[in-house]
């Protein structure tokens, strides 16, 4: 049997996981644990960059749990782990650290990007991000790593500082992680509610997975729209279209059909559209609600997902270390 190929990715536990994260990336790892090694982790030492309250920074792992739980992340297949239950990690993050350059980290674009949003808070371990980020990827020598747009220049620096630690040491410790993206049809790209560009935790245009219908109800009929077509066939404005491409995620084939007839024939009431709109988010949704909110009462399941994640994490981030260790010299000669 040929070893399957390792997965890692990692979310920093900042808010709830909204339909952007399902459909763009959570639901991808249910797939992938099929037929990869897969770590999925909570990015939980990344996230004190900000400065969360401690009961924020409990609040969202637990929260995150939860929810990988809740979407079928399976932790019978998959290493589901807690970061800074393994320290090899930050071993490894300062061991990397050495080669990792003044110049590169400042030229990172989320760096200069979160410099300017916490121009109070410019703190070393936001500089060091990536570091801390490849550490992530390589300590489990992770083939390929499954992250959005947002999220690829960083692979670029892990890719970067894996391949100076092989070269610095003349030894291939590491492989170099590849991007992972889905092939055309898996790739979703789920639009936000406010009439442009795509849902973000930030951007306060998202529903949440964890959503009541209520709340759902309430942001779907809020969402931006026009004053409606004025010609036969016109083409979608963005705000317009960004309905459809929700519609077209969460609801039945007939149902787009029927509204796209209604919105090329002039006929189209946006309210109608969005009662719909909310109602097949709400059915694909509250399952996955009902879930999260049944393991949340859990903590015995919870703590028992964290401590088995967390051996095997460190069982396999162990080796690695290890092997580091030798490399650079850490091995005594006494
Ligand atoms: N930086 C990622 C984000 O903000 C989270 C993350 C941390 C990560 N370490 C990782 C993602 C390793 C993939 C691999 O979303």
């Amino acid at each position: 049997m040929t070893k399957k190929p390792t997965v890692l990715s990692g979310i920093r536990p900042t808010g709830y996981l909204h339909l952007g994260n399902y459909f763009g990336a959570v639901r991808n790892f249910v797939r992938m644990q099929e037929d990869f090694n897969c770590f999925f982790f909570i990015a939980d030492l990344h996230s004190l960059t900000t400065h969360p309250t401690p009961e924020n920074l409990q609040n969202g792992v637990k929260q995150v749990l939860a929810e990988y739980l809740a979407c079928g992340i399976d932790p019978e297949k998959a290493t589901i782990y807690i970061q800074s239950d393994v320290p090899e990690v930050t071993e490894l993050y300062t061991i990397l650290n050495m080669n990792a350059y003044l110049g590169e980290l400042e030229r990172t674009t989320s760096f200069k990007d979160k410099a300017r949003q916490q121009p109070d808070n410019v703190n070393a371990g936001l500089l060091t991000y990536p570091v801390l980020m490849a550490a992530d990827i390589i300590i489990h020598k992770a083939n390929f790593v499954p992250v959005g747009k947002d999220q690829e220049q960083n692979l670029e620096m892990a890719r970067k500082f894996a391949k100076r630690f092989n070269r610095m040491y003349k030894k291939k410790v590491f492989p170099i992680p590849q991007p992972y993206t889905f092939d055309g049809k898996d790739m979703i790209k789920v639009p936000g509610l406010d009439g442009s560009g795509k849902m973000g935790k930030s951007e306060g245009n998202a529903i949440n997975l964890y959503e009541d219908p209520k709340s759902i109800r309430k942001k779907v009929m809020r969402a931006v729209t026009d004053s409606g077509p004025t010609e036969m066939n016109q083409e979608k404005p963005e705000p317009i279209q960004n309905l459809f491409t929700l519609m077209e995620i969460v609801s039945e084939p007939q149902t787009v059909a029927h509204f796209n007839e209604l919105y090329n024939t002039c006929q189209i009431r946006y309210g109608d559209m969005k009662k719909q709109l909310a109602e097949d988010i709400i059915a694909y949704t509250s399952p996955i609600r009902d879930r999260i909110i049944d393991i949340l009462k859990n903590d015995t399941y919870l703590a028992h997902v964290a401590k088995t994640g967390a051996e095997k994490a460190r069982e396999s981030a162990s080796k690695t270390l290890a092997e580091v260790k030798n490399v650079v010299g850490f091995k005594r000669l006494f």
